[in-house]
């Protein structure tokens, strides 16, 4: 079966699937973005990726082009046509198409486009076992990152970097040396049994994973504290950890090669990811093998 992607209203292979090459997305990064994560057929907290969206439309004063009953039956028939039993939708909005002016046009028809592709978590279960190494980057974002934008060459240099050093992940320093987020991903460290994590503003992006791993702490009475830490913190602390979609939460076990703790996953994390492993069961079903 071919791949098959959406774009405006029409599922067609992914390799006809086209935008204009005046498109403002393509041009200025004038559009937004979200990952939502299918395990088991179902869209994992599909809601919360549409809310985030129209929410930063809003903010940019993109007309958000479909209702979300819509925008729900599209997504989840891309998913479907494609047949991916665990798979990332990719969904983008952007300003439209225009003779290219940096100021918006005066009649903006905003482009939808969705992919889907294949994705398997398993391995992520594996690599709770381990543990994943980052390395730190100066954050060079601009100052509203709480959009989740496509404007993310910054995002693109620090990952790169961190693959090359043969890391998961670069955690983005402020001037002032406090860990933001990372590439791709919310940060967090462990001290003394709670759970430490940069508080929501304009300097990090508000993961729908982070928002549900810290409703699981709260919730089991595992103490978290939204504040800012440094990177000596994060060397100093028991556990680091990270969460995203494509990585509910995995452990930090090195920070630019210097271990946290002993160097192994600890007993939050391994808590930690119990709890987000079953909240993923509960909505979409998804075992993972261990868990089988
Ligand atoms: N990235 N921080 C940044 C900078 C991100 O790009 C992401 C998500 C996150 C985690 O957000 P969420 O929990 O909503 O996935 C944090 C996606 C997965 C990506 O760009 O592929």
């Amino acid at each position: 079966m071919p791949q098959l992607a959406y774009v405006d209203g029409r599922i067609t292979p992914l390799r006809d699937a086209h935008v204009h090459v005046e498109d403002r997305g393509l041009q200025f990064a004038d559009s937004l973005y979200e990952v939502a994560a299918i395990m088991n057929g179902q869209l994992l907290d599909w809601e919360a990726h549409v809310a985030r969206l129209r929410r930063n439309c809003a903010a940019i004063f993109i007309d958000f082009p479909i209702s979300d009953t819509a925008l729900t039956a599209q997504g989840k028939r891309l998913v479907a046509a494609n047949g991916h039993r665990d798979g990332l939708l990719y969904l983008q909005v952007s300003r439209g198409a225009a003779r290219r002016d940096h100021s918006f046009p005066s009649q903006p028809r905003p482009t939808l486009i969705m992919t889907v592709r294949r994705f398997d978590f398993a391995p992520r279960v594996a690599q709770q076992k381990t543990g994943v190494g980052v390395i730190t980057v100066n954050d060079m974002r601009w100052q509203r990152v709480d959009m989740k934008t496509t404007g993310l060459l910054a995002n693109v240099l620090a990952k790169q970097d961190a693959k090359m050093a043969g890391a998961f992940e670069a955690w983005m320093v402020s001037e002032d040396g406090i860990v933001r987020e990372g590439g791709s991903t919310n940060a967090y460290i462990v001290k003394d049994g709670a759970i430490i994590t940069h508080p929501l503003s304009a300097h990090i992006l508000p993961g729908i994973a982070r928002a549900t791993l810290l409703r699981l702490a709260r919730e089991a009475q595992i103490q978290v504290v939204e504040r800012g830490f440094s990177l000596d913190e994060a060397l100093a602390a028991d556990e680091a950890l990270l969460t995203s979609t494509t990585a509910p939460l995995l452990p930090v076990v090195r920070i630019d090669g210097r271990p946290v703790g002993d160097g192994k996953p600890g007993p939050v994390a391994a808590r930690l990811a119990g709890l987000v492993w079953n909240e993923i069961a509960r909505q979409t079903g998804w075992r993972a093998p261990s868990l089988q």
